[in-house]
Formats: structure tokens, C-alpha cells, sequence
């Protein structure tokens, strides 16, 4: 889960690294308020997930409680690059004297952290990868022995930082490291890190990704969720713990196991083809034991879904048999009732295939059509959602 600017300032905050005063704000006169009680110079920053915000108009220096307002008035709305803005930060402002890169992030080829640091601040850290590579120190942080004072110190040196800063710079990466690990984050990322003309290292923007794996140690992650956000198919099947993304197309999916839906969606872009382009409409996996309320609460999500004209439904039968995921293909159909208004196409294999069929065909419901391959199956749908 990434987290917005603010909610990462929060947590940096709670760390001890140092940061500027920031407060949230949904309107104009709310940014004129903080701006009011902040005093003197002030920055007003859009709060959305994603990146180049300043490029794009997203944030202004105000020097006074009506700039302050003005801005917010050219900010909130803003669509950055399909995100609009409906909420803003209202940051004290800092006189820059330097910026800086540092990062640190799950390296899952490597099985490690990875730190990567730069003295050349303001450029967006890809382009820095791609032109001046040389000028990111990118140094492996063991999560074993972790990030302390003299590992700190090591990449600072390793980026090129002048030797009175070292100690200073060293002493904000442990700190960041401390949330990484104690947040349980897959990225922590600051840019920039700042000097101010008083001296000062600062973290003026911050990237949180947290681990979802690692909910279950983090109650308090629940709070940071953007519930409004979330496409709210997302957000019902994540209710009923489904494995669900929305895809662009028109022919829903229903599959058990990763790679079998991975696959699917492939021979159904394929397919598409041949029948005015359509495409898969999802990615969703109903997992390993695929009940009939599981496979009612899948179909419920992906007939909720306009966009959709064909489901196939493909899933190969293990632990789960084919008999048992054809009874829950029937049950399901009568939870949903007149909800289920699509023509579904079903492709079962595997343990138990020929019960599992010989029950589909018996239910002989009007909007099922069994397939006999994937092939088949994925021809059968994709023809069904051009019609
Ligand atoms: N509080 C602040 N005081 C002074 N200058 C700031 C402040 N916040 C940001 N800036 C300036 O604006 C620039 C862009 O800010 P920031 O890094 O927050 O946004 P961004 O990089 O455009 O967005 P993103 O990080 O989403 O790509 C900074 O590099 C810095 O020069
Ligand atoms: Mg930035």
C-alpha cells in the first residue's frame, strides 16, 4: 500500500527524522487557515499517489495566508496525470541550500535491502539511473545487520557527501531505516532530502510503500487506507479477501491459481482477436478451495462490472475437485439469481473433471456453456462478449 505525502511526513515525524510542520487541508479557506497558523513562507502541495507533482502545477510557494489560498484554489481539481487533486498539504517552507536522494527498498532479486543515495537531488531518480548512473551510490543494506551508524556513514561517503555533512546525513538514513523496518515497508524514499541555508537536513517529500503481508502486525496501518480511492470493485472483492484487479476489457475472468489466470487472460487477449479486439475484463483468483461462496462472491464482483459481456470461468481441479467447483458454479448462480445476467463459459480439468461436468450439464442453466479446453473456452467467451 503506498501512502500519501502527509501520511508518510507523519511517520517520518514519529521516527524522529527531521521534517517541516505539515497540515492537511480539502479546501481553500482551510489552506488559508494553515498557512495563517504555519506563518511566514508556506508551500502548498498536492496530495496524490503519484509522482513529478511540482512539474505538472502541483506545488506552490505562497508567501502570504492569501497566495496560500490562491494556490490551493489552482490546485485542488488538478488532474495530475489521471489523479485529481482533492486534498492538500500545507507545508512550511524551507530555504534550500542543497537536494538530495536517498532511498531504501526490498531488493527481492538480491533477497536484501538495497540503499540507493545521491548528492544530485531534484532529478527524478530514474532519469538520474539512466544518464548519470555513476552519481547514485547504490549500496546493499543486509537486513540481517541492518542500517546503523556505520553503515549509514559508509553510503553517505559512497554518494559523495562533503565531509562535514557526513555525520549529519548518516544520522537521518538510520532514523529512515528505523521506519522502513519498524512500519515493515517495502520502500522508504526521500526526495529530496534538503540543506537549508541554516544548516538543517531535512526530508521535505516523502514515498511510503507499506507491507500488506504485514497488516496483521500494523492495526493501525487499517487507518491509512484510502477507502474513497480504491475502485469500488477493488474494494468489494478485497472485502471478500479475492485475489482481484480490473482490467480494460469486456470478458470477466474466473480462474484458481496465479498462473492458470495469468495464462487465461493471455489466451483470451489471443482470442480477442479474432472477435472485434475484446479483452479480458480482470484478473481474479479465486484460490485453492473454491466454495460456492467464493465462487458467488467472484461472479457477484465481475458481473458488478459494466464493462463486462462474457465471463469464462477456467479452473483446473486438485485439492478442490471439478465436482465440488461445479456445485459451486450451480449454487452460486442461485445465490446471485437475477443478478447473474451474463452468458458464462466453463472449462474444468483435473481431478474429478466428468462429475464436475456431468453436474453443469444436468443444472443446465440457460446462461452456461461448457468448453473442453482452455482454447475453446477462451474462443467461446471472447465470441459471446463481441456479440
Ligand atoms: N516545504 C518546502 N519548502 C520549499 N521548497 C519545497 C518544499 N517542498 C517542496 N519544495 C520544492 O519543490 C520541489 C518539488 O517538491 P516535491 O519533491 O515535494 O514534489 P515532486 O518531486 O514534484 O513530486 P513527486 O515527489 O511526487 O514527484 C522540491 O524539489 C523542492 O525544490
Ligand atoms: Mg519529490
Amino acid at each position: 500500500m503506498d501512502l500519501y505525502e502527509y501520511q508518510a511526513r507523519d511517520l517520518f515525524e514519529k521516527y524522529g527524522v527531521p521534517v517541516l510542520p505539515g497540515i492537511v487541508a480539502d479546501t481553500p479557506e482551510e489552506v488559508r487557515a494553515a498557512s495563517e497558523k504555519l506563518g511566514g513562507v508556506t508551500v502548498v502541495k498536492a496530495q496524490v499517489k503519484v509522482g513529478g507533482r511540482g512539474k505538472a502545477g502541483g506545488v506552490k510557494v505562497a508567501k502570504t495566508p492569501d497566495e496560500a489560498e490562491a494556490a490551493a484554489k489552482a490546485i485542488l481539481g488538478l488532474d495530475i496525470k489521471g489523479h485529481v487533486v482533492r486534498r492538500v498539504m500545507v507545508a512550511g517552507g524551507a530555504r534550500i541550500a542543497r537536494e538530495f536522494y536517498f532511498s531504501v527498498l526490498l531488493d527481492r532479486a538480491n533477497r536484501s535491502y538495497l540503499s540507493l543515495t545521491s548528492v544530485e537531488g531534484g532529478m527524478e531518480i530514474e532519469q538520474l539511473a539512466v544518464e548519470k548512473p555513476e552519481a547514485l551510490a547504490r549500496i546493499e543494506v543486509d537486513p540481517r545487520g541492518g542500517l546503523d551508524i556505520a553503515k549509514a556513514t559508509e553510503i553517505a561517503k559512497a554518494a559523495g557527501f562533503p565531509d562535514e555533512l557526513v555525520a549529519k546525513v548518516a544520522d537521518v538514513f538510520v532514523k529512515l531505516y528505523a521506519v522502513y523496518t519498524g512500519e515493515d515497508a517495502t520502500l522508504v524514499e526521500v526526495n529530496p532530502l534538503v540543506l537549508t541555508e541554516e544548516g538543517d537536513i531535512i526530508a521535505l517529500d516523502g514515498k511510503v510503500s507499506l507491507d500488506e503481508n504485514a497488516a496483521f502486525r500494523h492495526p493501525e496501518h487499517e487507518a491509512l487506507e484510502d477507502k474513497d480511492a480504491a475502485d469500488p470493485l477493488e474494494a468489494k472483492a478485497k472485502a471478500s479477501d479475492l485475489n482481484y484487479v480490473k482490467l480494460d476489457g469486456e470478458v470477466g475472468i474466473i480462474g484458481n491459481g496465479a498462473g492458470l489466470v495469468m495464462s487465461t487472460l493471455d489466451v483470451v487477449a489471443y482470442a480477442g482477436e479474432k472477435h472485434k479486439g475484446v479483452k479480458p475484463a480482470n484478473f481474479l483468483d479465486i484460490g485453492g478451495g473454491a466454495s460456492a461462496e467464493v465462487m458467488a462472491a467472484g461472479l457477484d464482483v465481475i458481473l458488478n462490472d459494466p464493462q463486462v459481456k462474457s465471463v469464462f470461468v477456467n479452473v483446473f481441479g486438485g485439492i478442490t475437485a471439478c465436482d465440488a467447483v461445479a456445485n459451486g458454479i450451480v449454487k452460486a448462480l442461485e445465490i446471485l439469481g437475477d443478478e447473474a445476467n451474463k452468458p458464462l463459459v466453463v472449462r474444468l480439468d483435473g481431478n474429478n473433471v466428468d462429475e464436475g461436468r456431468r453436474i453443469l450439464t444436468e443444472a443446465n442453466h440457460p446462461l452456461v456453456t461448457l468448453a473442453l479446453t482452455m482454447d475453446e473456452g477462451a474462443d467461446k467467451a471472447a465470441e459471446l462478449a463481441a456479440k
